[in-house]
């Protein structure tokens, strides 16, 4: 059966939209089958559309019960209305007051786009395209309006009734049990930063005073009972809504400020208007339900939302294609926002971490597209890590350009400037090019180009000249659609290090007074003058362009700047990258044996004694190797995902053995008997005394378990206690079993916790792990409907588990493959998410590969697939070749 694909919707043919929408008044009736929305726009001509053009509103699976203009009730004749859309072919040619009235079914809605029920409450996601769900509208952010929202609902069953902007009026229904509320929104918006929130929720709430004075009651909303766990959130707001306006000198801009968590969610959160919605996760912590990692995303994440409120609301997207300049900004910001709250080299670490595992493999397969892609045909499928991740990196690039206070600079401009309106990519540039008067007209093909550029650098010595030269060369790989690449702007901060570990003072005109070379060209070379003795070359510190490095240096020279470089960054990435290269190596069975591996043991072993105790979370990062996927993605075709796996485990027990006294001592100093703390100190020596843990394992599974079953036992915080039932999870037997049982059992009444319990159980590599995912499918706290169990269960099982979803035999394929079809009857979004797991098949050796064909080609045939999935689907399965 052959289907139609979705129509392709094309940046180039961006127009105005013709009609504008100044005002939004909302009645909204909630119902659990049957709301009642009345929407009442006022409505324009576009001066800068065509003035003789229909008014063509945009509908989702709408149930029309009326319409109206200006107080005249419209004929059918007047109107062509589909649940996808409503038309009105001569529509008046000044303002006018259209009314509608729609009616739809928050409970069935199981795609979780639009208005839908969760645990009990309703509530909305508009982003990128759900408002067209509630009522007719013209649903893009470009059309910006004032909203008035009038919600009405039960009184027992939703007291709560949140909206965007400020508070005006609440009250009861006169001679009913309902009550209503009132809430106006001063600030024009697009669409999709509508929202509103029914039902019965506890609070926590406190008083904010913004730095010129206005007073702001900020408070998170959770269900009734958890509010002891919304604390840490709370407090998390406070400080980001501190920091901007330190760093960047924004305030808050209305009265109250509202987190919502709801326990059914497509993504992380969402930045409403004054309501953000969150996935619970992101919300509720306590020390016994939530880790260390839970509680940085948690800060993370609050922070994101709420710097939307300037870089993403205030000054929005002018098409979606834009999308990067809300999104990689406002990561940037948070990014930044946790660097100044924690310690920003791990935490610079951990970004680079994700942006490689993430947003690198995206960028090699067949999904990859440019941070602001040229086209779509589902928007939702856009929201990638090469739009967040690589769109912070961008900005990042820009401020080590043009330096602190000139990125200062240009952000107040591009405030100022774009305040109030719909921006594009070029608008936000154009502010940084006005401050510093630099042509940055080169540098914005990282917004355009796909791929990520591999460098290669060499360094010379030349002791008679006393001097040395580092050549660079540059090269993308084709993507889909760009199969010619051209050189990109690309800022290497870099420095060179003397054999005995100081910082060579060299000097070089080609670099900047802060040690940046902007290297623009396919191949250029810097000479240093001055240079007493051969150095060690420290390139990207601080990894300082989003790239690959091909770097002409042994083992040993590496192991120097593991040791010996001022920068924290490479000090990690060249254990990384010895590690990396051992490990591919075996891997593709190259003779590599224990004097091989030698080096790097007795490297860490020596990085360890001396500075583990300095900074513990760092030094966890360091004893980290590279992770199954990445060693994948570096040997690039043909992998044998067995074979990464033995090759991880054969260096890591090496490193395991030479260390073991050492974790040993670690483990047992590093013991913390006071109250749990989640500041990053604290979290950082549970996360060394855990990788601890986890090799000591490693070098002895007896002892390990040993010491792993205490702590699961002894635990009083739910992070020492997952990380022993995940060093458990790794030593088949009963042990692991009866531990697994407890816990599942301890956590019975406690969805998110047993998130953790599915994901640990679906990440075991072993043969029978398909079958107890397939178990745990019927598991009462699963359902295919909630997107955080089905991430926790089948989307780790498919992204986390190498050995298993690339089983030999194309069962785990098959599995993931039929589950994606079940998922996607309920919610497309999810489905085609999951199915990004598909993205790497092309590496795999041959038979794998044709499992893997099978199973994407069997979702492909099926005839009620979702445009999101067919969209996924296809272009994974297409051969590389020119859109
Ligand atoms: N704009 C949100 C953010 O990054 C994410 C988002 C986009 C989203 N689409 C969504 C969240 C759909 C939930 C559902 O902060
Ligand atoms: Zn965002």
């Amino acid at each position: 059966m052959r289907h139609d694909a979705a129509p392709i919707i094309r940046l180039q043919d961006y127009r105005p939209s013709d009609f504008l929408i100044d005002r939004v008044d909302l009645d909204v009736r909630l119902h659990p089958t049957a709301t009642r929305v009345t929407a009442t726009l006022a409505i324009r001509p576009n001066p800068e559309g065509r003035s003789d053009a229909a008014l063509v509103l945009d509908g989702d699976e709408l149930n029309l019960k009326g319409v109206s203009l200006d107080g005249r009730d419209l004929p059918a004749a007047e109107f062509d209305a589909t649940t996808q859309g409503l038309i009105i072919a001569q529509p008046p040619r000044q303002a006018f007051t259209l009314r509608i009235e729609t009616e739809i079914d928050p409970t069935a809605n199981t795609k979780l786009m639009g208005l839908y029920r969760s645990g009990g409450n309703y509530c909305t996601q508009c982003e990128a395209d759900g408002f067209r769900r509630i009522t007719y509208f013209l649903d893009r952010p470009d059309v910006l309006a004032v909203y008035t929202t009038r919600i009405e609902a039960d009184l027992g069953e939703a007291p709560v009734l949140l909206g965007n902007g400020n508070p005006v009026e609440v009250g009861p229904v006169a001679g009913t049990d309902r009550h209503f509320a009132v809430w106006h929104d001063p600030h024009p918006k697009p669409a999709y930063l509508f929202a509103l929130v029914g039902g019965r929720l506890g609070h926590v709430t406190r008083a904010y005073t913004t730095a010129s004075g206005r007073a702001v009651k900020l408070s998170v909303y959770v269900e009734p009972g958890k509010e002891d766990r919304a604390g840490y959130a709370l407090d998390a707001l406070e400080r980001s809504m501190r920091w901007d306006e330190r760093v960047f000198g924004l305030e808050y801009d209305l009265d109250e400020f509202n987190v919502v968590a709801v326990s059914d969610f497509n993504m992380g959160a969402m930045e409403n208007k004054g309501l953000n919605i969150f996935n619970d996760k992101y919300v509720l912590a306590s020390p016994e339900t939530a880790t260390d990692a839970d509680y940085a995303n948690i800060e993370a994440i609050i922070a994101h939302e709420y710097f939307h409120n300037w870089t993403g609301n205030r000054i929005t997207c002018r098409d979606w294609f834009q999308l990067c300049l809300k999104e990689g900004l406002t990561v940037f910001r948070d990014q930044e926002f946790s660097s100044d709250e924690r310690s920003r080299a791990v935490h610079r670490i951990a970004e680079v971490k994700t942006l490689r595992a993430r947003q690198f493999s995206e960028d090699a397969g067949p999904l990859a597209h440019p941070v602001r892609p040229r086209q779509y045909r589902e928007i939702n499928n856009f929201y990638t890590a090469t739009v967040y991740e690589k769109g912070a990196e961008i900005v990042r690039m820009l401020k080590t350009l043009i330096g602190a206070a000139d990125f200062r600079k240009g952000m107040d401009l591009y405030v100022a400037r774009c305040d109030g309106t719909a921006a594009t990519v070029e608008d936000f540039l154009a502010a940084f090019a006005d401050v510093t008067g630099r042509d940055l007209s080169h540098f914005a093909q990282w917004y355009s180009q796909a791929g990520t550029p591999r460098v290669t650098v060499t360094g010379t010595y030349d002791a008679a000249a006393q001097t040395y030269r580092v050549d660079f060369t540059q090269a993308t790989n084709p993507t889909p659609g760009e199969t010619l690449k051209k050189p990109m702007a690309i800022p290497v901060r870099l420095g060179l290090v003397a054999p005995d570990g100081s910082a060579l003072a060299a000097r070089s005109d080609r670099v900047s007074r802060d040690g940046v070379f902007l290297l623009e060209a396919e191949r250029d070379s810097i000479v240093f003058t001055d240079v007493s003795q051969k150095p060690t070359p420290s390139v990207f510190r601080d990894f300082s362009a989003p790239v690959k490095v091909a770097l002409d240096l042994g083992n040993d020279d590496l192991l120097v700047l593991l040791r010996h470089d001022s920068d924290p960054f490479n000090r990690w990435q060249a254990a990384q990258s010895v590690s990396l290269r051992l490990l591919v190596s075996l891997a593709k069975g190259e003779p590599v044996g224990p004097a091989e591996i030698a080096p790097l043991a007795s490297a860490l072993t020596g990085f360890l004694e001396r500075d583990a105790l300095a900074d513990p979370a760092f030094a966890a990062l360091v004893l980290s190797q590279p992770g199954e996927a990445e060693i994948a993605q570096e040997i690039a075709a043909d992998v044998d995902p067995d074979a990464v796996h033995a090759a991880r485990r054969t260096v890591r027990r090496q490193i395991a053995e030479a260390a073991s006294p050492l974790l040993r001592r670690l483990y047992d100093d590093l013991a913390d008997t006071g109250p749990y703390r989640p500041d990053a100190a604290s979290a950082g020596k549970r996360a060394l005394r855990n990788i601890a843990l986890d090799l000591l394992a490693v070098a002895d599974p007896d002892a390990g378990q040993t010491l792993a079953r205490a702590q699961a036992l002894g635990a009083t915080n739910m992070t020492d206690r997952l990380a022993a039932l995940s060093t458990l999870a790794t030593i088949p037997g009963q042990p692991r079993e009866d531990a697994l049982a407890a816990f599942g059992e301890r956590y019975r009444e406690e969805p998110l916790v047993l998130d953790k319990w599915f994901t640990l159980q679906a990440a075991i590599e072993e043969p029978g792990t398909l079958a107890r995912v397939q178990g745990l499918l019927t598991h009462p706290a699963f359902s295919l409907g909630n997107p955080n169990r089905v991430r926790a269960l089948i989307g780790s099982f498919a992204m986390l588990n190498q050995t298993q979803f690339n089983r030999a035999d194309g069962a785990g394929y098959r599995f993931v493959a039929e589950t994606i079809l079940q998922v996607d009857a309920l919610n497309p979004q999810l489905a085609a998410r999951l199915l990004t797991a598909f993205s790497s098949w092309r590496l795999m050796a041959g038979g794998r590969r044709g499992h893997a064909r099978s199973a994407l080609v069997s979702i492909a045939d099926s005839p009620r697939l979702s445009r999101d999935a067919r969209d996924i689907v296809q272009r994974t399965l297409e051969e590389s070749k020119p859109a």
